[in-house]
């Protein structure tokens, strides 16, 4: 887990970048499900990032120009029976003393003491697209700071993206943030290999749901990252198929996208392979091109690379392969600008990968790349999706009934290192001759 001293270091290397503003981040709200039942409390990441603090309704303040006072967090004060309905609370005490506050103060207190942290700041960094109720609490004290300006000459002349520096921070992981994440890796690994042992015809997708989901939580992750895609035959040709209700045919393909968060980092994986042990020649056709189009574009997955790269890597690959194909035609530099492979590869390659499942991190600056660099952790996930209705496009090829229901996807957590890269998911098989039996 993250040590106290990481949070610390992480806050000052945070103050050290915003000098004389003050930043602002509110916690998570709770996310209700039906009425009164809410769900399991998920923290904002920014917030988790910063402080540690995993309870609702708190707000962080970093001052780095105040005196005394530099990380301030306001909190929900103890409170034995509302404790005993919804668990223990650090309070204003414990704010202090665990999560390393210079100063804390019960959340009710926030209108009365936020404007002393904000009198003196030239800016605020404050993310505003995050909690529209906050917002209007933010606002409203800015718009009083700047009505009293004159009196003070002192304030906020200006509201800044707290993203655009923090995310460059998080985009980067540290030894104990990647040692997290690959033991979400190491148990998302487990999970998909077992599930390939499991899956057999006559299962029903939510079988396998619930042993994958099983041994997330044996094994002491938090659970699935994300809602679990278990989708066969014509339902991997979804891409967020979650109903996952329906029995395997001898026959199908099984796309399994699943991965489990433990300490709160994520793991991300997909692999598709036949539920009765033998591609079909189609089948087998689509699955080495979508792996040929992955093992390219993790190729090229080492420092100095444009993100970009990968994308463009995996795509080339497939459009190449579904020219020979006949499945696409035309000329390829033309087919590639223009994104006529879309019906059937319709996203992006990956992701940046952390705290949340798609992680924070710029991909690309205006016309400059965004540069790989060691500590970046991303997704490199392509596909090819034939829908059963997929339209004919003017000018392309009529899709051949043979084609139609093949859903493919094969994604890897890829770190980059200072030699080039380690994929982090490496031990569930993807190789043909592994999948078949
Ligand atoms: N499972 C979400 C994604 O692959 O991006
Ligand atoms: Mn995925
Ligand atoms: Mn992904």
């Amino acid at each position: 887990m993250i040590n106290p001293a990481e949070y610390r270091q992480r806050r000052e290397q945070l103050m050290a970048k915003i000098g004389s503003g003050t930043a602002v981040f509110r916690s998570a709200p709770m996310a209700v499900m039906h009425n009164d039942v809410e769900y399991a409390y998920r923290q904002d990441s920014d917030f988790l990032y910063l402080t540690g603090f995993n309870e609702a309704s708190a707000v962080a303040v970093f001052a780095p120009h105040h005196e005394e006072h530099k990380f301030v967090l306001f909190v929900q004060p103890k409170d034995p029976e509302k404790e005993t309905w919804h668990g223990y609370r650090a309070g204003v005490e414990g704010a202090k003393e665990i999560y390393g506050a210079d100063e804390a103060y019960p959340i009710n207190e926030l209108d009365e003491k936020l404007p002393k942290y904000l009198e003196k700041a030239e800016r605020i960094y404050y993310h505003l697209g995050r909690d529209r109720v906050f917002n209007e609490t933010l606002l409203k004290h800015w718009q009083r700071l700047m009505a009293t300006y004159p009196k003070r000459g002192t304030g906020p002349t200006a509201i800044e993206d707290s993203n655009l520096i923090l995310h460059p921070m998080r985009l980067v992981k540290s030894e104990t943030e990647l040692e997290l994440m690959r033991k979400a890796a190491d148990i998302s690994v487990d999970a998909h290999n077992h599930a390939m042992e499991f899956a057999k015809p006559g299962r029903y997708e939510y079988e396998i749901q619930a042993e994958i989901e099983h041994i997330f939580r044996l094994r002491g992750g938090n659970g699935p990252a994300y809602p679990s895609i278990v989708a066969s035959g014509r339902n991997s040709c979804i891409l967020h198929y979650i109903e996952n209700n329906r029995q395997l045919q001898d026959g199908d393909l099984l796309l399994i996208d699943a991965g489990c968060a433990y300490g709160y980092y994520n793991a991300d994986i997909t692999r598709t392979f036949p539920v009765g042990g033998k591609f079909t020649p189609e089948q087998k056709t689509i699955y080495e091109l979508v792996l040929e189009a992955q093992l390219q574009a993790i190729a090229e997955v080492k420092p100095g690379n444009p993100y970009s790269k990968v994308h463009e890597t995996a795509v080339r690959v497939l459009v190449k392969g579904l020219m020979d194909l006949g499945l696409l035609c035309g000329d390829i530099e033309e087919i590639i600008k223009e994104e006529k492979y879309k019906p059937f590869y319709m996203h992006r390659t990956g992701h940046w990968l952390g705290l949340d499942v798609h992680d924070v991190g710029v991909y690309q600056y205006g016309e400059n790349p965004q540069l790989l660099q060691p500590g970046q952790v991303l997704t490199v996930e392509p596909g090819i999706y034939i829908s059963p209705e997929i339209k004919s496009v003017e000018g392309q090829p009529e899709v051949d009934q043979k084609w139609r229901g093949i859903g493919i996807r094969i994604e890897d957590d890829v770190l980059v290192t200072p030699d080039g890269h380690q994929v982090l998911t490496a031990a569930v098989p993807k190789s043909v001759e592994s999948l078949e039996w």
